[in-house]
């Protein structure tokens, strides 16, 4: 019988929890996995819910047992899955049905989906807030042509989380545009979660604090401005003891982080675009840098550890939580600043504002902080958010605590990739008169390139001395 709702392919971590989600704001849903056990032990597992949801074993059964015109969900890993699952339940479809790649695809492939689809629908939405955004209510990112946006909005909507009663999930723009969304979203989150990671260094290796007082520390903070999803859950992943030793869990984790590439693409995307992002850059590199282990236990062996202690008059903890802050600030101008470049490369209008205001709530960045960022960008969205004035005070007042924290790394050893390069984005940032003059003089004496002179003449070479 052709009753539920939508259909949803991939019963993994996210694809269940979505499921859940769906049936739980009263949509039937049909549902497939690969495995039919799967299948068989999420709908024995859903409770009440269960009677929303309509298990399937074939993709044939699927298609047969939803509404047309259908739409269904993929929930598939990234990359060839979804062209694989594609290719395999097109033909079972009617033209007017509609496929939603719901993973974290790369933009190109969405864009190329969906010129492949050409006029069959074909979205591509970018979900993020893990297993629980996923099952309470997600920041939803969507792609595609808007009619096909539309037809299932109100689903999307329904499953979003909410900011004040208003749903974080909205169209961003044509064929890959919720997919590079969500990116630059991933780039963003892994900037914050490195400039957290840098300011625990300092806790620990510099203060000497132990895990216990680390985690006080951030709760404290996530009552004020830093309010945010990430500064909540470090303070709980710190505070956290591992059942098995009795120890501190942060003391029996391996420092090597993990990364499925979102965060890559960001910074391979940002170079094509000439973008500016060297925090997020930077995090990118800090992540790809943890994993060289070996390496960084030789290069102690060989230099020697750093000094690392501080005393705690030079580092007082407002004053990291003010470094904070202004390093966030930073990173989230160079995503937006990236955005609004995208959005013209690639002629898609990108709607600043409502990103910022899907990012309220649902999604891993959430926090206070974005909302403010949603008023700055509605009232001027070409502006960088660093100079919007209530950033710019806010920068104005904790650049200092920001330099602070960065030259006292620097002298005591404790590597602050992505917050250094942070600072140095804002001091290029507050240079009006830069040193690529030098550059340009280099670039025309060993090239001819010729150079453009500050009393307006240009193509400009030589004459130079020898
Ligand atoms: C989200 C997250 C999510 C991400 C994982 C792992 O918004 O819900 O960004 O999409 O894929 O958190 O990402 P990494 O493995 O790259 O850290």
């Amino acid at each position: 019988m052709s009753n539920a709702e939508i259909g949803l392919i991939g019963l993994g971590t996210m694809g269940a929890a979505l499921a859940l989600n769906i049936a739980d704001n009263g949509f039937g849903i049909a549902v497939w996995n690969r495995t039919t056990e799967k299948t068989t032990a999420f709908v024995d597992d859903a409770g009440p819910l269960a009677n929303k949801i309509t298990p399937t074993q074939t993709l044939k059964e699927l298609v047969a047992a939803i509404k047309i015109p259908r739409a269904i969900i993929l929930m598939v890993p990234a990359g060839q899955a979804v062209d694989d699952q594609i290719a395999a339940l097109r033909p079972l479809l009617d033209d007017d049905d509609m496929i939603i790649d719901a993973g974290n695809a790369n933009f190109h492939d969405t864009n190329r989906r969906a010129q492949e689809a050409s006029d069959l629908p074909f979205l591509g939405i970018g979900v993020s807030g893990g297993e629980e955004g996923a099952r309470f209510g997600p920041s939803i990112m969507g792609g595609g042509s808007q009619a096909y946006w539309d037809r299932v909005a109100h689903i999307l909507t329904a499953i979003s989380a909410k900011h004040e009663g208003a749903p974080c999930a909205t169209w961003m723009g044509e064929e890959g545009a919720g997919h590079f969304v969500k990116a630059v979203h991933n780039g963003i989150e892994y900037a914050d979660m490195q400039m957290i990671a840098e300011v625990y260094g300092v806790m620990r290796d510099g203060l000497g604090l132990d895990s216990a007082a680390i985690g006080d520390t951030f709760a404290k903070w996530d009552t004020g401005p830093l309010r945010s999803y990430l500064v909540e859950i470090s303070g709980k992943v710190a505070t956290t003891v591992d059942p098995k030793t009795g120890k501190p869990m942060l003391d029996v984790i391996v420092d090597a982080a993990g990364q499925k590439g979102t965060g890559r693409w960001t910074a391979i995307e940002a170079q094509h675009l000439a973008a500016p992002i060297p925090a997020i850059e930077a995090a990118v590199v800090a992540r790809n840098l943890s994993s060289q282990r070996d390496a960084r236990a030789a290069g102690e062996d060989l230099f020697g550890a750093a000094p690392r202690h501080m005393a705690h008059d030079v580092m007082p903890l407002e004053t990291l939580e003010e470094a904070l802050i202004a390093g966030k600030i930073i990173a989230y101008a160079q995503g937006f600043d990236m955005i609004e470049k995208a959005s013209d490369e690639f002629g898609w209008a990108l709607p600043l504002p409502a990103i910022a205001e899907v990012w309220r709530q649902g999604c891993i960045i959430r926090s206070d902080m974005l909302d403010d960022m949603a008023t700055a960008l509605r009232e001027n969205p070409e502006r960088n958010l660093m100079m919007a004035p209530r950033f710019a005070d806010t920068l104005k007042k904790t650049h200092g605590a920001l330099r602070q924290v960065v030259a006292q790394g620097a002298l005591h050893g404790i590597a602050m990739p992505a917050l250094s390069s942070g600072l140095a984005y804002f001091d290029a940032m507050r240079t009006a008169r830069g040193t690529a003059n030098m550059i340009q003089g280099q670039r025309d004496f060993f090239g001819a390139h010729g150079f453009e002179r500050i009393d307006g003449g240009t193509g400009q070479h030589g004459p130079w001395g020898d």
